[in-house]
């Protein structure tokens, strides 16, 4: 298991590339399997959870392939349309492969991806919509068997989400467009990366209207196409390293994104006083003094996103005065808060309720990375402590962050990965 060394204190300059996002790279990658010729996909990201789910729809006998940052895939030769347990534990968005091989084949095999560290994030919604469209779905020994109804197509129908899911969203989107009819979604979610989706599967021929609205209509088609589509940028990724900016007098300019993404995320930053510039492809934060204290409720999109609460709660740690956090997206994704505590902060956890007094600075020390962005808050936060911070269990940010140790070295962090295997 590799760790970080990291050697502050830094701070956090220079320019930097932001990727393709991961949660929207991989829906993309699901709804390939719609399609019936050859499709294209761009600026993918180099990581652990797309190469997951690269595997998985390669073991379905279809080809797929990832040169760079380009993923071609051809469904022609699809032999089966099943997924392995051993490959859905590791990463939950793999359930997005139900959608498209029970739309297209009219059949599916998927292992129930289980509980995960940040909270129980059940799939009932993703299955009583599909349920709702004609399916028929049961869960045996750990797999969600469903079958399309009687000519094997899925039936179009209106169904309302009892709580905005985005993973959901996806997978019931990618069905109906190729449902029999048409498929009225309500309580859809807003997330630019299921814009991108909503994007993609019109690009493949697929009818969708009410794209980026709480109500989308989706007419059925017969089949779908190929296409060549390009991921959009990575908004968690754009945040992670502004947030570098906040924490240490720095000044970082994320290249090749674009501040519509994340609105919410840099109306905060402001009040905690940076300096916020941004043109049509790249979002620059200042930072002179302390930050600010803030106030943080996650929300859904266009609300504050839970995927960037530990990075600002990080920044909050060093602040002038106290700040709250409410979660309300995941019941436990305070795992960050203790091992922040580790790092010399002051942080109290009531429930859903996180109270952060801030300290002058952070203090070295060993921490465990707990997930996937509650990891990069430690990198942030160890990169600002005068001293050595051991960083353990870091596949966690290896699965959401390309290429991060050089890019974090480009903004003058002194970071090393050790591999203990060595
Ligand atoms: C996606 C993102 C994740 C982000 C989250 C919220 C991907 C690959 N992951 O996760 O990074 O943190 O959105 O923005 O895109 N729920 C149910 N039943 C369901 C589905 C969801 O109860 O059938 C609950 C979950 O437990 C959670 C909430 O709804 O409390 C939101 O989950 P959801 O939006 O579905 O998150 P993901 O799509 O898993």
């Amino acid at each position: 298991m590799d760790q970080f060394l990291i050697t502050g204190s830094s701070r956090i300059a220079g320019e930097v590339t932001i990727s393709g996002a991961k949660n929207a790279a991989l829906p993309l990658l699901a709804a390939m399997i719609l399609a019936e010729t050859s499709t294209t996909l761009h600026n993918v990201p180099s990581l652990q959870d797309v190469r997951t789910l690269i595997k998985l729809i390669a073991g379905m006998g279809i080809k797929i392939e990832k040169q760079g940052d380009t993923v071609t895939c051809d469904t022609k030769s699809i032999d089966n349309f099943y997924a392995p347990y051993d490959l859905v534990k590791t990463m939950r968005a793999s359930i997005l492969v139900l959608g498209p091989l029970l739309a297209r084949f009219g059949e599916a095999e998927v292992s129930l991806p289980g509980g995960c560290a940040i909270g129980s994030r059940p799939v009932d919604q993703h299955l009583k919509a599909f349920e709702a469209m004609g399916a028929e779905i049961s869960v045996e020994n750990g797999y969600v068997k469903a079958k399309a109804p009687k000519g094997g197509k899925l039936i179009g129908c209106k169904f309302s989400f009892d709580m905005v899911t985005v993973g959901g969203t996806e997978n019931v989107i990618i069905a109906a467009t190729l449902a029999k009819g048409t498929t009225v979604l309500g309580n859809c979610a807003l997330e630019p990366e299921v814009v991108d989706l909503a994007n993609m599967l019109v690009a493949m021929g697929a009818k969708i209207s009410g794209i980026g609205t709480s109500i989308m209509t989706i007419e059925g088609v017969e089949r779908l196409h190929g296409c060549e589509y390009s991921v959009v940028a990575d908004r968690v990724e754009t945040g992670s390293y502004l947030a570098g900016a906040l924490m240490t007098r720095g000044d970082v300019l994320t290249k090749k994104t674009s501040a519509l993404l994340l609105t919410p995320v840099l109306e905060k930053f402001e009040d905690m006083g940076a300096v916020i510039t941004t043109g049509d492809d790249w979002i620059r934060a200042q930072m002179k003094g302390r930050p600010l204290p803030v106030d943080i409720r996650t929300q859904p999109h266009p609300g504050f996103p839970t995927d960037m609460q530990a990075q600002v709660m990080a920044i909050s740690c060093i602040a002038d005065g106290t700040s709250t956090f409410i979660e309300n997206i995941f019941e436990n994704r305070f795992m960050h808060v203790p091992e922040l505590n580790r790092l010399g902060a002051s942080i109290q956890v009531d429930g859903h309720t996180a109270v952060v007094k801030g300290v002058e600075s952070f203090t070295a020390a060993p921490v465990m990375a707990t997930d996937l962005r509650a990891s990069m808050s430690l990198v942030m936060a160890a990169a600002t402590a005068e001293g050595e911070s051991l960083i353990d269990r870091i596949y966690h940010i290896d699965r959401g962050y390309e290429d991060v140790e050089n890019k974090l070295r480009s903004l003058g962090v002194n970071i090393e990965r050790i591999n203990t295997n060595d």
